[in-house]
């Protein structure tokens, strides 16, 4: 008995890395998968990969970005296997560059793929969801350079904790339906993130595959969460975002106010703010500048950039 058991998830960029992990332990707890993928041989592969093991899936190309093509991931659910349970929006891409040598094009492209590319395949399942009276489950793909921050990716940074927002709201607009809409933030060495490791560090965790130690940073750690919130058990759990990588899964605190200051029912002047504002970082005991050691370190690298 798997968790999955006679239902149907599509995945997106499910052809490589962390989404690849997502399809195969998907189709491994009993559902039948969408691999929706912009490369039409990744996509193929991973399916066939499924359906050597047993399993039941099918390969759709095309631009998870592009409305015609993530229609079809949701008509094709319905077509090849009958319904549809859970969509996990997992394709992304990066294109890293500090903001003054961001072009136009590198700001575009990320916020279309993720953004839009969460936004499409998303409203063409919640549409079928509320058309069919069916409950459905949606994962999302955050990331903590969106959440935290993080150096070089203002566009993608800016897609991610987009999505988060997105996520949120889908939760509370879904909730009547029984639409759950979670996101994660996974950490994963991937095709988007090994080349960024040093050549010492990637050597070090091939010794380590090598001896049978836990691979930390495999893509495949992010899929099992992921097919828990694919499943009804996780029914009760939404507007979440979680962390994820290795053996560790984190929740995020969403945005939250967590001190105030006010002027006696009358409208703030700036001097006056001035005077007061400190009061703000004393009761919340956060600090004007970089709060920690990491955060201090990334303003020091763009202070010399
Ligand atoms: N790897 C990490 O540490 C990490 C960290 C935080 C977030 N993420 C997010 O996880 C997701 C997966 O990343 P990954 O590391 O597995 O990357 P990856 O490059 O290995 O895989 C991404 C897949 O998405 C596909 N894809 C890209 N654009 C597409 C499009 N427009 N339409 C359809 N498919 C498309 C690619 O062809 C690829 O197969 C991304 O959203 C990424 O931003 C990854």
């Amino acid at each position: 008995m798997g968790l999955l058991d006679g239902k149907v998830v599509i995945v997106t960029g499910a052809g490589r890395g962390i989404g690849r992990g997502e399809a195969l332990e998907c189709a491994a707890q009993g559902a039948a998968v969408v691999v929706g993928e912009f490369d039409p041989d990744a996509g193929e592969a991973v399916a066939k990969e499924i359906i050597a093991a047993g399993g039941r899936a099918v390969a759709v190309g095309g631009d998870v970005a592009d409305a015609e093509a993530a229609n079809k991931l949701v008509s094709t659910a319905v077509a090849e296997f009958g319904q549809l349970d859970a969509l996990v929006n997992n394709a992304g891409i990066l294109r890293d560059k500090t903001l003054a040598k961001l072009t136009d094009d590198d700001w575009d492209a990320v916020i279309r793929v993720h953004l839009r590319g969460h936004f499409l395949p998303t409203r063409a399942a919640v549409q079928y969801w509320k058309d069919a009276k069916r409950p459905g489950h949606l994962v999302h793909t955050a990331s903590t350079s969106g959440l935290l921050g993080n150096f070089g990716q203002t566009n993608y940074g800016a897609a991610k904790a987009g999505i988060a927002a997105f996520s949120t709201i889908v939760a509370m607009e879904g909730a009547r339906g029984g639409i759950t809409s979670n996101a994660i933030a996974p950490t994963a060495l991937t095709r988007m993130t090994l080349d960024l490791m040093p050549d010492e560090f990637r050597a070090k965790r091939d010794e380590a595959i090598e001896r049978g130690e836990f691979d930390f940073f495999a893509p495949e750690n992010v899929a099992p969460l992921v097919a828990f919130l694919c499943s009804d058990e996780s029914s009760h759990i939404s507007g979440k975002v979680f962390g994820v990588q290795g053996d560790s899964v984190e929740i995020f605190q969403p945005f939250t106010s967590v001190a105030e200051i006010t002027n006696g029912g009358k409208r703030w002047d700036p001097a006056g703010i001035s005077g007061r504002i400190d009061e703000l970082f004393t009761a919340a005991g956060i600090q004007a500048g970089a709060e920690n050691m990491m955060a201090r370190m990334r303003y020091q690298i763009l202070a010399e950039h």
